[in-house]
C-alpha cells in the first residue's frame, strides 16, 4: 500500500473527493496517511478528521521564506512516509528541494486546460476571472506532476467544460470542479498507486 499525503490550504474539495472515492475502494494499491496544510483552521482538516485520517499544520506565516518553508514540509513528508504527494488546493509555491526530494511523486490539480491560464499567479478564482476576460468557450482541469516549473511538469490527466455565457468566476469554478477536478484527480491518485504512469521523455502516459 502507497502512503498518499495531501497538501491543503482551504475548503477541501477536492481532497473530499479522493477521500470519498478511496472509501468506494476506487484507490487501488494506496491510502490516504496523512493531511497536511498550510493554514491553520483551514476546512480541508475537518474533512481529513472525520475520515479518521492524521491531520499536520505547517502554518506558512511562520517561515521567514519559501525556502525554509519548504524544508519544513519536505522534512515532514519524510518522516510520514510519503510514497504520493498530492496538492490540493495547496496555494503556496515550494522550492525545488522538494522536487528532489520527491521526483515524479508529487501531482497537482490546476483549475485549467494546461499550458492556458497556468503559472505564477493564476490559482484559485483568479483562473477563471482570466477564463472569462479572454473569451475562450473552453475550460477545464489538468492533474499534472509538480517539477520546479510552477504548473509546467508532465500532464497526467485532463478534462475540458465548457464556458456558459452567463457564467461568473464563481459558477465556472464550481461546474470545472464538479465536472473535472473532483473526477480527474482520484482517478490520477488510483493510476499512481497501481504503477500505471510512465515518464518518457518528460511526459506522462497512463498505460
Ligand atoms: C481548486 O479549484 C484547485 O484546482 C485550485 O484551487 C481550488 C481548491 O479547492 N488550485 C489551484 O488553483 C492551484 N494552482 P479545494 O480546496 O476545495 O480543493
Amino acid at each position: 500500500m502507497k502512503n498518499i499525503c495531501v497538501l491543503v490550504s482551504g475548503g477541501g474539495t477536492n481532497l473530499q473527493a479522493i477521500l470519498d472515492a478511496q472509501s468506494r475502494g476506487e484507490i487501488k494499491g494506496g491510502k490516504v496517511s496523512c493531511v497536511i496544510s498550510s493554514k491553520d483552521g483551514a476546512f480541508a482538516l475537518e474533512r481529513a478528521a472525520k475520515a479518521g485520517v492524521k491531520t499536520r499544520v505547517i502554518p506558512r506565516k511562520e517561515y521567514a521564506d519559501a525556502a525554509l518553508y519548504t524544508k519544513a514540509v519536505t522534512e515532514a513528508l519524510l518522516e510520514e512516509k510519503a510514497d504520493l504527494v498530492v496538492y490540493a488546493g495547496f496555494m503556496t509555491i515550494l522550492d525545488e528541494q522538494i522536487v528532489r526530494a520527491f521526483p515524479y511523486k508529487m501531482m497537482n490539480v490546476h483549475p485549467a486546460l494546461i499550458p492556458s491560464f497556468c503559472g505564477k499567479g493564476f490559482y484559485g478564482l483568479h483562473v477563471h476571472e482570466a477564463v472569462l476576460q479572454s473569451g475562450v468557450k473552453l475550460t477545464g482541469a489538468t492533474v499534472h506532476f509538480v517539477t520546479e516549473v510552477c504548473d509546467g511538469g508532465p500532464i497526467i490527466l485532463q478534462k475540458a467544460v465548457a464556458v456558459e455565457n452567463s457564467d461568473t468566476p464563481e459558477t465556472l469554478q464550481k461546474r470545472v470542479m464538479e465536472q473535472a477536478e473532483w473526477e480527474l484527480l482520484p482517478r490520477a491518485v488510483s493510476l499512481f498507486c497501481e504503477g500505471r504512469i510512465t515518464i518518457r521523455e518528460g511526459k506522462a502516459y497512463v498505460d
